[in-house]
């Protein structure tokens, strides 16, 4: 079998990971099964794409680090043992990994990751626009084909959780999860979650949940698109994006796995806007009205003139007063 250069650039990586020490540029070549040659030549690419690999005289190579680089080796590194549950495909580019993922789930594996380094045209809700920067952010899609009627509600949520968790991890404050699941940095957008999915008909079986996640990470997206920020605009410094996918799909493993109960109080903790004066836009129609509840199956529950109301995911869009 012939292997593509992005594989073997992934061998070389996973193959470096494994290493405490210096290895031989002869026995990174026998193990991949390359010549001598393309992995020097491929090494050189490495080095140019960011990864810092240390090169000695009759020792060989060693990576000592790596810069904001996507490459699968480096997520599967970091999953550890979920690795051989998440198929992870990473492209130089897509239209959308949602999209990908929609036509194409029926060639894919259960649990496999879309990720794109740019996405031309991304989706997203009530047919919006994505914006993202050109291999600076996460624009990602995770696959699930439960082949049974499913509670999609649980993926919805255990998605914002997961993407919440990883942020917290940076001691961000001010994150908030803004109903139904994107993650707010005071009063700006740094994510947002488009899930799709394709129903068999008769049967009413889920064939495939596409959670998209749209993250701005390294970006300067606050010049571009209004109301929205990035990971990088808060702290002040450049993260690898690898780490963030690795822990958010750790999480995300993690929540999926949860009871009901347990990850609808948690969405509801983090609920932003809550006991609030809001505005509920429906269609043309703008309501006042405060928000006083999440229901158990997602809708949201508001006042206006002691009059109780609930809308669905699909139906308006929320934003404060
Ligand atoms: C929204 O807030 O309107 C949802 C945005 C979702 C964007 C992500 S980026 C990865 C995935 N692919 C898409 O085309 N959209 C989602």
């Amino acid at each position: 079998m012939k292997l593509g250069k992005e594989t073997i650039k992934d061998r070389i990586i996973n193959y470096l990971l494994l290493q405490k020490d210096f290895v031989s540029g002869d026995a990174i070549a026998k193990e991949i099964g390359v010549s001598r040659t393309i992995i020097n030549r491929y090494i050189k690419e490495l080095i140019r794409e960011g990864f810092d690999i240390e090169s000695r005289k009759k020792e060989g190579y060693k990576l000592v680090s790596y810069q904001d680089v996507l490459y699968s080796s480096l997520i599967n590194f970091r999953l550890s043992e979920l690795s051989k549950k998440y198929s992870i495909m990473i492209f130089d580019e897509l239209d959308s990994t949602n999209t990908y993922c929609l036509k194409n789930f029926d060639k894919m594996n259960d649990c496999t990751v879309v990720i794109a380094k740019t996405q031309r045209k991304g989706k997203g809700r009530f047919g919006r626009e994505w914006v993202s920067e050109e291999d600076k952010d996460i624009t990602m899609s995770i696959l699930l084909k439960p082949n049974s009627e499913v509670n999609v509600l649980k993926y919805i949520i255990s998605s914002s959780l997961a993407v919440l968790r990883t942020l917290r991890n940076f001691d961000v404050s001010d994150l908030f999860i803004k109903w139904p699941n994107d993650i707010y940095y005071k009063d700006k957008k740094l994510c947002g979650i488009l899930t799709e999915t394709s129903i068999e008909m008769t049967s009413k079986v889920v064939e495939a949940v596409v959670i998209g996640i749209g993250l701005n990470v390294n970006s300067t997206i606050s010049q571009r698109v209004k109301n929205a920020i990035s990971l990088y605009e808060i702290l002040g410094f450049q993260v690898k994006r690898v780490s963030i996918i690795s822990q958010i799909l750790s999480y995300f493993d993690e929540f999926v796995n949860t009871s009901y109960d347990s990850l609808f109080s948690e969405w509801k903790e983090n609920m932003g806007y809550l006991g609030e004066e809001v505005i509920v836009k429906k269609g043309d129609e703008e309501i006042e009205c405060r928000f006083v509840d999440v229901s158990r199956s997602g809708e949201i529950v508001v006042e206006k003139d002691r009059r109780i109301m609930m809308f669905s995911f699909g139906e308006i869009t929320l934003r404060r007063s």
